[in-house]
């Protein structure tokens, strides 16, 4: 419908737009009250069909940051989805109400079909265990706010690389860039999906390596990213029993690791960091939530200023 920005997939956003969000972003945090009033009279729908905490409240709370509205339907349970309503006519109705909508929803590719639908910006929050553009945006500022740079990066990505939708978006946006490795760490049911080693690293070109063994790379890490087993996308409780606690990282596993390693998780933790972790200066879980909330106030005033709404 028309031009208007939806982003659905951090491929959606160029290597320049990036940059210039998260300088954005930057100004954003160093100037919070210059913003203050940016998209006053503007109203921001959040639209979960999945549970969340960071990244609804992160939306909202970026956008009263800028001044702006927002409403909420924080349930499938809650809404006329669970009547049987199409996801395409949600969203016309929820557009009637609002200048950016931010959705999450179990099945891979609803955002798409949902900014199909509509000629208000579309951020899909996740979309199964397909793509987190958003969360990529967080990662991405929390890599440059730690490191100083995205390049010449060694990045362990460990837990479940298979269902895990941040993985799959982080592993697109980092391929980018010069210099960079990844090391791959699951169980063997859990690798990355081919559609992504195909698509992402192999055209890219981008160094990998496939291992079970967190410990066996660790010296070479410069970021080190954790994640959940993603138990809601498992088809049998018995597969994910076995497998939810192939990862728990412990100070012990840092023996050998990099003193400017960063270690990020997009959170929630179940088990796969032990909170003896959390005071190590190393450990930015908890700075990389903040950032979610900074980074996603620069996309929504991009995308109201690129529709015209600003
Ligand atoms: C992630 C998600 O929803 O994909 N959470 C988040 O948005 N911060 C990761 C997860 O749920 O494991």
């Amino acid at each position: 419908m028309g031009n208007v920005r939806t982003i659905i997939d951090i491929l959606d956003l160029s290597t320049q737009e990036i940059d210039e969000l998260i300088d954005s972003a930057r100004d954003i945090i160093a100037n919070p009250s210059a913003y203050a009033e940016a998209c006053r009279g503007k109203t921001l729908a959040t639209l979960f069909y999945e549970p969340s905490t960071r990244t609804r409240m992160s939306f909202e709370a970026a956008m009263y940051l800028l001044g702006g509205n927002v409403i909420t339907v924080a349930s499938a349970a809650n809404s006329s989805a669970a009547k049987g309503e199409s996801i395409a006519d949600t969203i016309k109705t929820v557009s009637c109400y609002s200048d950016i909508i931010a959705m999450r929803h179990p099945k891979e590719g609803a955002a798409l079909v949902a900014s199909r639908a509509t000629g208000v910006p579309v951020m899909n929050g996740g979309d199964g265990g397909h793509c987190h553009p958003t969360q990529t945006l967080t990662d991405l500022l929390t890599i440059a706010r730690e490191k100083g740079r995205f390049s010449d990066l060694t990045i362990g990505l460990c837990g479940d690389l298979k269902f895990g939708r941040t993985v799959h978006s982080l592993i697109n946006a980092l391929c980018r860039y010069e210099g960079v490795r990844f090391v791959l760490i699951s169980p063997e049911e859990l690798k990355v999906p081919s559609y992504v080693k195909e698509e992402a690293l192999d055209a890219a070109g981008v160094p990998y390596v496939e291992t079970t063994d967190l410990s066996e790379h660790m010296a070479e890490l410069d970021v080190l990213y954790m994640t959940r087993v993603q138990r809601e996308r498992f088809f049998n409780e018995e597969d994910y029993l076995r497998l939810k606690d192939s990862y728990i990282l412990t100070p012990e596993k840092l023996t050998d690791a990099k003193q400017d390693l960063i270690i990020m998780h997009p959170l929630p933790r179940v088990n796969e960091i032990s909170v003896a972790i959390d005071d190590d200066p190393r450990a930015c879980y908890f700075r990389q939530v903040l950032n979610g909330k900074y980074i996603r106030a620069a996309l929504i005033l991009k995308l109201l200023k690129e529709a015209g709404t600003l």
